[in-house]
């Protein structure tokens, strides 16, 4: 231990000999305790709960001189240290506290506070479920355990860490106000609403931000439960001067409640709104997608209105919010068959998200993309050969280029039947060469538009579209994020024959 200095026994002696001098009622506890350890750490609780932080440790330094093996000793002076930002000691001395006694929940909850507040997620993750697995009723465990998965977006076993916290303490504020925000993740709106109301009942004062969600939450569930006209109507009434602009409002309602399943009342929002803007192509598409009609593909018009507006979020909404991540995990999948490509193609390449992963595996990267907004984007990385603008099928067909590598990460989402675009994949690769691609997964058979506006494929499906291809791996995964739910997916590697 080199960063925590005790004591000599004598100078703590001397100490204690002058409280008990100066301090009858030191001298009293003394008596009660008979030991001098027990006396001091007394007095370093009353040091420690008054905020005298740098007193109570060395107060808990002293106790520790007589007492070195006492475990809760070592845990309250590191919770002191931790109070006035002695970082490295209070590691020390927690770690100290639980070589002594591995099996104190406290000394576990300690360690996972300490950690937590200094950004080391996976000690403080580790020791928050140490601490739940020695006492299960631990509100504050559940509650630390929650926030952390929270700040991780892990949000199904955040929410269920939290509703415990709030079981086994329903008293604190806090824990209320966390369970309101998980819920409107999780879009169950009725108890968003009751727990931020709790919150606000038992301690806080609720900030503007999440007054705001408050007023969704009603205003969505008035949704789901009623008319949507009338919840619009009641809308401001509920927000008072939070209230934000209803055509938001609308908007938002409308993919929330889709995505959350609630489709009549999210169709009825999108007749509303496309009555609004009749040759709107993205109001139009996502009716038709919400209503359940089937088509082949995504409309251009549809693709092109919709990723012009989203380029400039694009990356943040998808990698923060979504937790997307399917261009350097199919890079990967790619490098493990093949790497030294000659000519390579991100067919609906986006923003680029895939092109400083791609660069490494080849010479020429050329990008395809129907959004201009999104090639925009993409230019400005400065990392294509090329970036063309055109519909992807249409360029497979009539190119004269020949690729040994296309890469479709997040882009035949918005096809349905596969067959014609795998078919011209195949015309535009040289023999041998590889398609990797990226679908959200449907257990059923063929294709499915579903109401997020992108299809699913089933693998029966994508096996009848690729008969020109050998599969060569198949990796399950999470495409992103739907509702603060996993969207199941799977990368695909296969070869052109
Ligand atoms: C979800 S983004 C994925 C972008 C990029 N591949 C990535 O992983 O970040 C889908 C992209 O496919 C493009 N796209 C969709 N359908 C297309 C089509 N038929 N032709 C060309 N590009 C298309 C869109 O414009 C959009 O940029």
């Amino acid at each position: 231990m080199t960063n925590i200095h005790l004591p000599d026994v004598g100078v703590t002696m001397a100490l204690v000999a002058s409280l008990q001098a100066s301090l009858p009622d030191f001298g009293r506890i003394l008596d009660r305790f008979g030991h001098p350890a027990p006396a001091l750490r007394k007095l370093g609780l009353v040091h420690w709960e008054n905020g005298r932080f740098d007193t109570a440790a060395r107060t808990f330094e002293a106790a520790l001189s007589l007492a070195p093996e006492d475990s809760d000793l070592w845990r309250d002076l590191a919770s002191v240290y931790s109070a006035s930002d002695r970082d490295e000691q209070a590691l020390t001395a927690i770690r100290t506290a639980l070589e002594l006694n591995p099996h104190s929940a406290p000394s576990w909850q300690a360690l996972a506070s300490i950690a937590d507040r200094l950004d080391d997620a996976e000690t403080a993750e580790d020791a928050y479920r140490r601490t739940i697995a020695l006492d299960p009723n631990a509100p504050a465990a559940h509650l630390g355990l929650g926030l952390l998965l929270f700040r991780k977006k892990h949000y199904q076993e955040a929410l269920a860490a939290v509703r415990t916290s709030v079981a086994l303490d329903p008293v604190n504020g806090l824990a209320h106000c966390a369970l309101g925000h998980l819920c409107f993740i999780a879009c169950d709106f009725a108890a968003c609403a009751r727990a931020f109301d709790e919150a606000a009942r038992l301690t806080l004062e609720l900030d503007a931000p999440t007054r705001q969600k408050r007023a969704r939450a009603l205003t969505f569930q008035a949704m789901i439960e009623g008319s949507i006209r009338e919840a619009l109507h009641d809308y401001g009434a509920i927000a008072g001067e939070d209230r934000e602009d209803l055509d938001i409002i609308a908007r938002d309602a409308f993919s929330v409640l889709s995505a959350a399943g609630h489709l009549e009342a999210a169709a009825e929002i999108g007749r509303m709104r496309l009555s609004e803007k009749p040759d709107d192509p993205v109001r139009r598409y996502l009716l038709d997608a919400v209503l359940g009609r089937s088509m082949d593909a995504a409309p251009t018009e549809y693709i092109e209105t919709y990723f012009d507006l989203f380029a400039p979020q694009f990356d943040s909404k998808l990698t923060e919010t979504l937790q997307y991540n399917a261009p350097r995990q199919m890079v990967q999948l790619v490098a493990g068959h093949r790497i030294g490509f000659t000519h390579m193609l991100d067919l609906g390449c986006g923003t680029g998200l895939a092109a400083a992963e791609l660069q490494p595996l080849g010479k020429d990267l050329t990008g395809l993309d129907l959004s201009s907004g999104m090639l925009a984007q993409a230019q400005k990385r400065g990392s294509y050969t090329e970036l063309v603008k055109a519909e992807a099928g249409a360029y497979l067909e009539a190119t004269q280029n020949r690729f040994d590598l296309i890469f479709a990460a997040d882009s035949l989402i918005y096809f349905g039947d596969l067959k014609p675009l795998m078919r011209a994949a195949a015309g535009a690769l040289v023999p041998g060469g590889l398609f990797a691609l990226s679908i959200e997964h449907n257990d059923g058979s063929g294709f499915t538009l579903q109401p997020s506006g992108r299809f699913a494929h089933s693998l029966g499906h994508l096996k009848a579209a690729a008969t020109d291809f050998v599969i060569l791996e198949i990796q399950e995964s999470t495409i992103r994020l739907e509702a603060g739910r996993p969207v199941p997916g799977l990368y695909v590697v296969m070869q052109r024959r």
